[in-house]
This record gives structure tokens, sequence and C-alpha cells, in this order.
């Protein structure tokens, strides 16, 4: 699909505004500035930015725990969506993982969130129960990717990395 190239990088401390502007208009219960300050500040945690001409579109992270990695937040600008944003900064965060020892990884996705389950879908995450009244008023699924440091997930991420860019 054709879009001009996106930079990814480490999401810093300056990036907030730009960030919680895109957090709040993507989640019915965003996270607050506080939090993410919080957030930035643990060693266990790897969040990503990507940019178009110089802008935040979306950002992610997630927090390594061993052998498993937990997928923390993954969101894209509305106007931006659709064009393999998600996918291309889920391919590096799913590298940290890698590089930092990960074998598993693992989220938890409101259940009606379809468009971030297809995208978990494609990454090979698959779900593996419920947390009841995770979302207050919602429950989430638990997936996971498993084995993602086998030649079978490196082919998996190969072709996603290629349909993304
Ligand atoms: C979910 C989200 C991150 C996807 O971002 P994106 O950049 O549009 O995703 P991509 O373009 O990389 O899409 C990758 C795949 O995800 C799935 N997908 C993405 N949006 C979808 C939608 N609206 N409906 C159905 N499937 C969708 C598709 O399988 C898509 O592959 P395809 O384009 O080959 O069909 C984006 O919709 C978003 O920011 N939503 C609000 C925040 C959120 O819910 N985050 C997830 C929290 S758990």
């Amino acid at each position: 699909m054709a879009r001009p190239a996106v930079t990814v990088r480490p999401l810093v401390k300056d990036d907030l505004d730009a960030v919680m502007s895109i957090e709040e208009a993507a989640f019915v219960q965003p996270g607050t500035r506080p939090l993410f300050d919080e957030e930035l500040a643990q060693p266990t945690r790897r969040y990503l930015v990507a940019e178009l001409d110089g802008s935040i579109v979306a950002y992610g992270g997630l927090m390594l725990v061993g052998e498993d990695a937990h997928l923390l937040t993954v969101a894209v600008a509305d106007s931006f969506r659709r064009s393999g944003l998600a996918s291309h900064l889920l391919t590096e965060l799913v590298a940290l993982a890698q590089a930092g020892g990960a074998r598993h990884l693992t989220l938890e996705v409101r259940e009606s969130n379809a468009a971030a389950r297809a995208l978990y879908g494609k990454f090979g995450f698959e779900s593996a129960g419920k947390r009841k009244g995770y979302y207050t008023t919602e429950d989430a699924v638990v997936m996971w990717a498993i084995d993602i440091d086998s030649a079978h997930y490196q082919d998996v991420l190969a072709i996603i990395r290629r349909e993304a860019s």
C-alpha cells in the first residue's frame, strides 16, 4: 500500500502532548498523562512512536516480564488508520520483545474491539480466555502469541513487514 515513509523511534517525554491527543480520541477510558509519565520511567517498558512527515500518528508499548512480554497498548490517529501503521509498529515492538528475551506475547483487548482483535490475529495471537469486567462494563479477551522466538514466527513477521511497508 502506498503511503509516505514512516519513521519508528522510542517515545520520549516531549512526545506526550501528541500521544495524549491520540490516546484521548482512541479510547473510551484513556490513560492519563501521569500514567504515561510513570510508564516511561519503568525500565521494563518499551514504547515507540510512528512519525509521518514529522508528526506523531501512532504509538504502542510493551512490558517485558522474563520470557513473556505484555503488549500494553497500540493506537493510530483516526485519519491514518487502515494503512498498515499499527502493523508496522507492532513488528518493531515484537522485535524489541524478542531482543529483550521474550518467547511469548500476551495482551488484553475489549471483546467488542473487532479491529484490534483482527490486527492481533494477523500477528499470531489467539484467544485464551476472558477477564470478566476488566474494562468495568465489558470483558477483556486474553490473547497469546507463543514461540515468537521460532523460525515460523520470523516468517510470519517477514510477511507482515513486506505487506506493511
Ligand atoms: C486497532 C488499530 C490500532 C489498528 O490500526 P491500523 O493502523 O488501522 O491497523 P493496520 O492498518 O495495520 O491493519 C492491520 C490489520 O488489522 C485489522 N484491522 C485494522 N482495522 C480494522 C477494522 N476497522 N476492521 C477490521 N479489521 C481491521 C485488519 O486485519 C488489518 O489487515 P488488512 O488491512 O490487511 O485487512 C486502530 O484501529 C486504533 O488505533 N484503534 C483505537 C485504539 C485501539 O483500539 N487499540 C487497541 C487496543 S487493545
